[in-house]
């Protein structure tokens, strides 16, 4: 592949520089802050080699993008800050023999010595960093990472841990201790399997559910997961009482904590045997180990080979490779998703996978299920790369039945039986059955009563589920008919005389609804708030609305021949003609009154807002903007018109400044207001 060969031309560079940065934040942000990855570690990894390869030839690129150097991600909203004394760097990598030797040449040319020097060999905990800082012995301050130079202040949700201790037997001044805080790989299906039955929430994998875990503003919640630590490292230290890492261990163990496996080893042979012990007894571990680190023992030694910003050179993690295993694929289903996603899942043969059992893998979407060509009663290879859900790396077409042929998609939802599409640009298929699949039910339902749809207070997530539960709602259409099940619903669960009563009138109260929040409420594919209200704009009713053509919706501002075909498909589906008869026989929609002509100095231009605003809420700027006939968007280009910034503004008005986009504050906005 050319891909790794060098680049002759700094453009070309900077721009595949570019795109890699774009992809590894929105990683980034996915793994940090959402604690739900978008990629695999193996993905992650290639894509940051890459911008190192990059970055190492252009150092001019390396200190305008710094890509192969950053760490980790921003704090959460909502935490506090946490400076740290000394950064929190990360380990660099190895992934085969010839580099894990190229790394033990280094550390004997460093260290100046013939021989390699002792070493510690640690298995290398997938799970989520802590830093613990203890004053005289006292617990003052728990933390995350973060970027390596601050991190989100966790003291509380640490105490909640089994195996923490608010108080050490040590007159040390500081002492600060770091490790991994996991979850065992049992423990972790125990978790999963209760949070399915109860509707908790479901991680992908051990690793995620400890950082969703332990990032939790409440801690209480913290406290009802089964998290674990382990310390394998110190920060901030007044005086350090150890000369070598495994003194370090038993230092910490007599104080109690938790620490790290550790092997001592004194040559090179050595230290891969303990390398192949652990890949070999992966699976026993009761914990995800995702490789295993090397560290030199003698902390003399570390210092004279010292570190650069990104990490240590006396330390270097060996990562495995996936796990795999080989097995056959019984069937090939078909799942619809809450959104209405049909995703193809593989019911395999069960085999254990790195101690995980394994009976089904995901196939993503048509195009990856066409691309790796699996059929059913393919021999496939399954890799489990710290995944619950492991996905199929290949098929062994040399085992491949003479009868097996290839899978066809299907073009109608396996739940509602609704005509299935493909969103253009996307490799998704998409149930068009809305309301009327059950497997999307909920969640249109959620949207329906939202805060910018139907916004009826007082029947959230759990009071749906408990309605559609005892069948008193079937379609939308039923909110407004729960007042015939006053007497029952007063004595579920969580009601009574006085709440019963409050919600159906927060119900009655939405009888009358305006035709753009209507039409929001409804979600047709694409149709946002903006959408909705561009269209109740051009048409007064439904009727008229389903009355266009596709030529005529394409002429709207906002719309394309695409959005014009799934808002005409869906309004035309059967299954719609019935709700709109009971909507109309329960609801009174107004329609909008004619666009405002009076011309402001906002009309027909582009307008985003950034930042804090002091008088108004986000979305009231944002309906005085639409009033005034601005066009209201989430990024500022070279297109922008006006970007009004309020407190705290960051990337975005540093984009417009840039661009000489005419910027407001929010004063000299409400001037215009
Ligand atoms: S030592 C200065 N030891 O892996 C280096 N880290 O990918 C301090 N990790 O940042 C880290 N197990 O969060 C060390 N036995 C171990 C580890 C370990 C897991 C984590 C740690 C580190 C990351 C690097």
């Amino acid at each position: 592949m050319p891909k790794q060969d060098l680049f002759f031309d700094i453009h070309a560079a900077e721009s595949e520089l570019k795109a890699l940065a774009e992809k590894l934040d929105a990683a980034d942000l996915a793994y940090h802050t959402h604690d739900a990855p978008i990629m695999s570690d193996g993905e992650y990894d290639a894509l940051k080699n890459r911008a190192l390869v990059i970055e190492t030839q252009f150092k001019e690129l390396a200190r305008k993008y710094g890509v192969s150097k950053k760490i980790g991600g921003a704090v959460k909203a909502g935490f506090s800050k946490v400076t740290h004394a000394i950064p929190m760097i990360s380990l660099d990598n190895v992934f085969n023999l010839d580099e894990l030797d190229d790394f033990l040449a280094r550390v004997k040319k460093n260290t100046q010595l013939r021989e390699l020097p002792e070493m510690i060999v640690e298995p290398k905990l997938d799970g989520v960093a802590f830093a613990a800082r203890y004053e005289k012995g006292e617990f003052v301050r728990g933390a995350t990472r973060g970027d390596g130079a601050t991190g989100e202040d966790i003291t509380e949700n640490l105490k909640t841990i089994k195996g923490f201790k608010t108080r050490l037997d040590t007159n040390l001044d500081v002492l600060e201790v770091r490790g991994e805080v996991y979850i065992d790989k049992k423990d972790f299906m125990a978790m999963n399997a209760q949070a399915e039955k109860f509707g908790g929430k479901v991680f992908a994998n051990p690793r995620n559910a400890s950082a969703g875990s332990l990032r939790q503003l409440n801690s209480s919640i913290t406290a009802t997961r089964p998290l674990k630590l382990a310390v394998y490292t110190w920060g901030d230290v007044s005086e350090r009482r150890w000369q070598t890492q495994s003194a370090f261990f038993e230092f910490i163990r007599k104080l109690g904590l938790p620490i790290n496996l550790f092997i001592v080893v004194k040559t090179s042979k050595e230290l891969k045997a303990v390398y192949q012990k652990m890949e070999e007894g992966r699976s026993q571990f009761p914990m995800d180990i995702d490789g295993v680190v090397y560290k030199i023992n003698d902390l003399s030694l570390q210092a004279k080979v010292g570190a650069t910003a990104r990490a240590p050179r006396w330390a270097i993690a060996q990562k495995f490779p996936p796990e795999q295993a080989l097995t056959v694929l019984k069937n090939i289903r078909i799942q619809v998703g809450r959104t209405g996603v049909l995703t193809p899942v593989a019911d395999l043969e069960p085999v254990n996978v790195g101690g995980v059992f394994v009976s089904h893998a995901t196939l993503h979407n048509a195009d990856e299920l066409a691309r790796k060509d699996v059929r059913v009663g393919d021999s496939v290879v399954i890799e489990r790369a710290g995944d619950v859900i492991p996905k199929i790396d290949h098929v062994i077409l040399d085992k491949r039945p003479e009868k097996a042929t290839p899978f066809v998609f299907p073009d109608v939802c396996p739940v509602c039986k609704s005509p299935v599409v493909r969103q253009v640009g996307k490799a998704a298929h998409v149930c068009t059955g809305g309301f009327a699949c059950s497997a999307q039910f909920h969640e249109h339902l959620k949207h329906f009563v939202s805060r910018k749809a139907f916004n009826i207070e007082g029947l959230g997530d759990r009071q749906l589920e408990l309605f559609i539960e005892k069948g008193w709602i079937k379609t939308p259409v039923d909110i407004f008919r729960l007042k015939h099940y006053r007497d029952q619903i007063k004595t579920l669960d969580g009601f009574g005389e006085k709440s019963a009563t409050k919600l159906l009138e927060a119900i009655e109260v939405r009888r009358t609804i305006s035709f753009d929040r209507f039409l929001y409420a409804l979600g047709l594919p694409q149709v946002g708030v903006v959408l909705a209200r561009t269209l109740a704009e051009n048409y007064r009713t439904i009727e008229m609305l389903k009355a266009a053509t596709e030529a005529e919706l394409n002429e709207i501002d906002g719309v394309g021949d695409i959005i014009a075909h799934e808002i005409k498909t869906a309004l035309s589906l059967s299954h719609m003609q019935d709700l709109m008869m009971g909507f109309h026989q329960e609801l009174t929609i107004i329609p909008l009154e004619k666009k405002k002509t009076e011309k402001t100095i906002f009309t027909g231009k582009r307008v985003v807002l950034t930042g804090t605003l002091s008088e108004l809420t986000r979305d009231q700027a944002k309906e005085k903007l639409l009033d005034m006939g601005a066009k209201v968007s989430g990024s500022v280009s070279a297109n922008t018109d006006f970007v009004i910034a309020g407190e705290s503004a960051g990337s975005k008005l540093k984009k417009a400044t840039e661009l000489g986009v005419k910027v407001l504050t929010e004063e000299e906005f409400l001037n215009y207001v």
